[in-house]
């Protein structure tokens, strides 16, 4: 959450700050601001989006050739301007900008007061600043460090000086940043794509790291020197722009079957019913052996994680149970040293909550796997071994395609651990088959995009609706009403259908549709009588249902269909109709779409 940019180099630092938090903004966007030295400081803030700062920019002489700037997601104290950063001392000489939460600020903030520091602002983040200042004795880095002894908590941070010019001092703890390599310039970031226009050779900070930024070098605590871990960024540019959609979100929906592609590339075995993971192939063995899996993640991660659970049960024989981050992280989770697995899944590889499970498991003994788009992203980092989605950048804050290469992931997943047991060759290589044909079947649902606009157009007045489905597709249900929530703000739940009779049919009239996943697979009689249970109360119902099904029509109001393939892929499809339903109910509620109100992109704070 929250976005860092900083930038020492020959070229003025405004409009590479600027361009930045642009790119950062999807992290966080409730107030953004920046700090540039050139003789003396120009700090510029706002409330607002990173638009609102580029206006008060507008004419205003802000040189300097180093500077550090900040997107805010609040924590401590309201979205203001008082509130965003940079944050710094009294004499405004140290400038800070900070990504996480400084868990014992209060007691940090009392004891400064004590001495005589006085505060303009209720973040945590401006105690560091203070703290910087009350131990700099003619040293930067030297006081950042110091300063960082006495906090708990989790920070990515980037700190200048007027006292000191040509560095920016860089730490993190459990919030990333990375520093971007140029020529006579480097740039700090908590986020690649802040920083690929310029250069693709990155030095990732490890945990507890300190280091010094100067234009012509890197200089860590640690003793490492930059030129053995540079890490080539493989993303390029135009992916992370929004390449003539309307929205991030849309572009990312509509790039899935590229992205179905490059996740099973090279990683599919047709002929032989196999898949090959490489990242997974020193720890095959080893998974072999387990006798339990353990999914972990949070929101759409998780929903990925439950079709992960009836995968892997079905196919690969492995009993796998699916948990939340958030809450195993303070359960006492039993784990059977060698014959437990634990598998993260994490689309940006920073979640705060996931991260703290994979820990944990680790300290415990399980083997930790990660499935991860964020290519060096912690988590990526902590697993013991993992796969990596090939997604791409997402930048639209609701999940889409990562979440569909996580299912492309799964199924290779299960492919591997179903053949590693029981699975035939038989059924190994009808399944290979059919993940073959996925990203064209999938372009088939995008080209009923206008059909998927004119149901919204319909439907966009209900402030309510139920999502449900049975088996595979139960998570999609999940989804569907998350992506909906998420950036439409219309009340959705998602249930079983087998649930309905238990209690939600109690909502059901004329005002709240039902949005039933019903494929023709070995639940659909079952789901269409729960249809016909709305339908007798009157109830609307949209259905995503197979090609071919004439008889949906009988019962649901609107049918959207998805192409046939085999019942354990085809939530691979369902969501697709999902996805763009609920983008157009938000566009045409007159929502931002890319960046909904309350939320940000990485969740890097418990
Ligand atoms: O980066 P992660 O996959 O770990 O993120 C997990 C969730 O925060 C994320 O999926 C969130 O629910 C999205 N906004 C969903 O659209």
């Amino acid at each position: 959450m929250c976005g860092i940019i900083g930038y020492v180099g020959s070229r003025q630092a405004k409009e590479i700050l600027i361009d930045g938090l642009t790119r950062l903004e999807y992290r966080g966007y409730d107030s953004a601001g920046l700090v540039t030295l050139n003789d003396g400081a120009v700090i510029v803030k706002t409330e607002g989006k990173v638009d609102e700062l580029k206006k008060r920019l507008e004419n205003k002489p802000v040189d300097g050739k180093i500077g550090i700037a900040h997107t805010r997601w609040a924590t401590h104290g309201e979205p203001s301007e008082r509130n965003a950063h940079p944050h710094s001392d009294e004499k405004r000489q140290i400038f800070v900008v900070h990504n996480g939460i400084i868990e014992n600020y209060k007691h940090l903030k009392d004891e400064l007061i004590k001495k005589g520091h006085k505060f303009a602002s209720d973040t945590d983040t401006e105690v560091l600043a203070h703290l910087i200042e009350e131990d700099y004795k003619g040293n930067l880095e030297q006081a950042v460090a110091s300063a960082l002894s006495l906090v708990r908590g989790t920070y990515g941070l980037a700190v200048i000086s007027c006292l000191e010019t040509d560095k920016i001092v860089v730490a993190r703890s459990g919030s990333p940043l990375l520093v971007g390599l140029g020529n006579d310039e480097n740039i700090v970031a908590s986020d690649v794509s802040a920083i690929i226009r310029y250069t693709k050779e990155v030095v990732y900070l490890e945990e507890r790291e300190i280091a010094v930024v100067k234009k012509d070098g890197f200089h860590s605590f640690s003793g490492k020197s930059a030129k053995d871990r540079v890490a080539l960024v493989e993303w390029e540019i135009e992916q992370a722009e929004k390449g003539g959609f309307p929205h991030f979100m849309l572009k990312e929906i509509f790039e899935q079957p590229k992205v179905v592609e490059d996740s099973i590339r090279g990683r599919l075995i047709e002929e032989d019913g196999l898949a090959k993971l490489g990242g997974l192939e020193e720890v095959k063995d080893r998974l072999g052996k387990c006798e339990r899996l353990i999914i972990t993640a949070c929101g759409t991660a998780y929903y990925a994680g439950l079709v992960g659970e009836y995968l892997f049960e079905e196919y690969g024989g492995l009993p796998t149970e699916v948990e939340y981050a958030s809450e195993f992280r303070y359960r006492k989770p039993i784990i059977e040293r060698d014959k437990t697995a634990f598998l993260a899944i994490s689309q940006s590889g920073e979640t705060a909550d996931t991260l703290a499970a994979v820990c944990e498991a680790k300290r415990k003994g399980a083997l930790v796997l990660g499935i991860v788009n964020v290519v060096g992203s912690t988590i990526a980092r902590e697993t013991d071994a993992g796969v990596y989605n090939h997604a791409g950048p997402e930048i639209g804050v609701a999940s889409t395609k990562a979440f569909i290469s996580q299912l492309a992931v799964l199924f290779l997943f299960t492919l591997m651990i179903g053949r590693q047991r029981e699975m035939s060759f038989v059924t190994g290589r009808k399944i290979a088959g059919h993940i073959k044909r996925l990203p064209n079947q999938i372009n088939s649902i995008l080209t009923q995009d206008e059909k998927i606009k004119e149901i919204a157009q319909k439907y966009a007045k209900y402030n309510d609706f139920l999502y449900i489905s049975r088996k595979y597709n139960f998570p999609i249900a999940l989804e569907g009403a998350l992506k909906l929530k998420e950036i439409s703000y219309i009340h959705a739940e998602g249930y079983p259908s087998g649930e309905m009779k238990h209690g939600p049919i109690a909502l059901i009239d004329e005002n709240f549709p039902t949005i039933a996943i019903i494929p023709k697979d070995s639940v659909y009689e079952k789901t269409i009588s729960n249809l016909e249970e709305i339908k007798a109360r009157k109830g609307k119902i949209i259905a995503v249902a197979t090609e071919g099904d004439e008889e949906i029509q009988n019962v649901a109001d609107d049918v959207i269909y998805i192409p046939e393939t085999l019942e354990m892929l085809t939530p691979i499809f369902s969501v697709v109709p999902l996805q763009l339903l609920a983008y157009y109910i938000a566009v045409i509620r007159g929502k931002d779409v890319d960046k909904p109100r309350n939320l940000a992109k990485s969740v890097t704070v418990e």
